[in-house]
């Protein structure tokens, strides 16, 4: 049985990476098994795309070019680690996928035709099951980015943290407009609330969408007692 793939969206500091290891918990001690993985990376090829993309090395090549190697990274880790994952029945957690590129490449400027061509070619029918958007103020969001202890793997910020609020704004509402588009796929979950809230609403939206594959994938169970 092929697994689950839900992919996290939404700006700075909204609280991907937070709730994500809180959803990998969840699911395992429901005694689902995740892999959880990231973008730009998350495979080998595709993490070294993203030390180019994230230093900034990559940003006087112009926004096509940066986009084309958003794409040959996400290629590269739907292939080597997405796919084979997926087919292995495991679940798959995401920290941002295509709609960060729809949203951040849209927004500097490269036209939606091209970013959606991208996306076919390298996501080639792999779209998330469900899509988290933890959507938050980027006063906010950029707020507790600017507080956060957590190790950065680069001396200062991102190569798109330092753009203005005006561009965080214009992101925000990209990807709520991409919400309303695609209702089905993306849940949008209110990030500005307390940590424990966000936890909750994913939580209840997962259960919500997967409780009969949850049922069918916890491994707690002998084969016998399935239905
Ligand atoms: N709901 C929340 N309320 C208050 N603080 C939060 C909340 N969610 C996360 N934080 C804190 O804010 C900081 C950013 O959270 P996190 O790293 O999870 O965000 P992110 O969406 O992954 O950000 P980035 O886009 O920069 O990777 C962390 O220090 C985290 O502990
Ligand atoms: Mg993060």
């Amino acid at each position: 049985m092929s697994g689950i793939f839900i992919s996290f969206e939404g700006g700075e500091g909204a609280g991907k990476s937070t709730q994500i290891q809180r959803l990998r918990d969840k699911l395992a001690s429901k005694g689902i098994e995740t892999i959880v993985t990231r973008e730009p990376g998350g495979s080998q090829g595709a993490e070294l795309v993203r030390e180019v993309l994230l230093s900034g090395a990559a940003k006087k090549y112009g926004v096509t070019a940066e986009a084309i190697l958003f794409a040959a990274a996400r290629a590269d880790h739907i292939d080597t680690l997405i796919k084979p994952a997926l087919q292995d029945g495991k679940w798959v957690l995401c920290d941002r996928f295509a709609d960060s590129s729809r949203v951040y490449q849209g927004e500097s400027g490269v036209p939606s035709q091209t970013v959606e061509a991208l996306q076919q070619v390298a996501i080639a029918g792999h779209n998330p099951d469900m899509t988290l958007l933890i959507n938050v103020t980027p006063e906010v969001g950029l707020t507790r980015v600017s507080k956060r202890t957590a190790p950065v793997e680069f001396d200062g910020p991102d190569r798109f943290e330092t753009d203005t609020l005006e561009t965080h704004r214009r992101r925000q509402k990209i990807f709520l407009e991409l919400a309303d588009k695609e209702p089905e796929r993306i849940v949008v979950i209110d990030g500005d609330q307390p940590q424990d809230n966000v936890t909750d609403d994913i939580w209840q939206a997962v259960q919500r969408r997967f409780a009969s594959v949850m049922e069918n994938s916890t491994t707690d169970q002998l084969p016998h007692e399935k239905g």
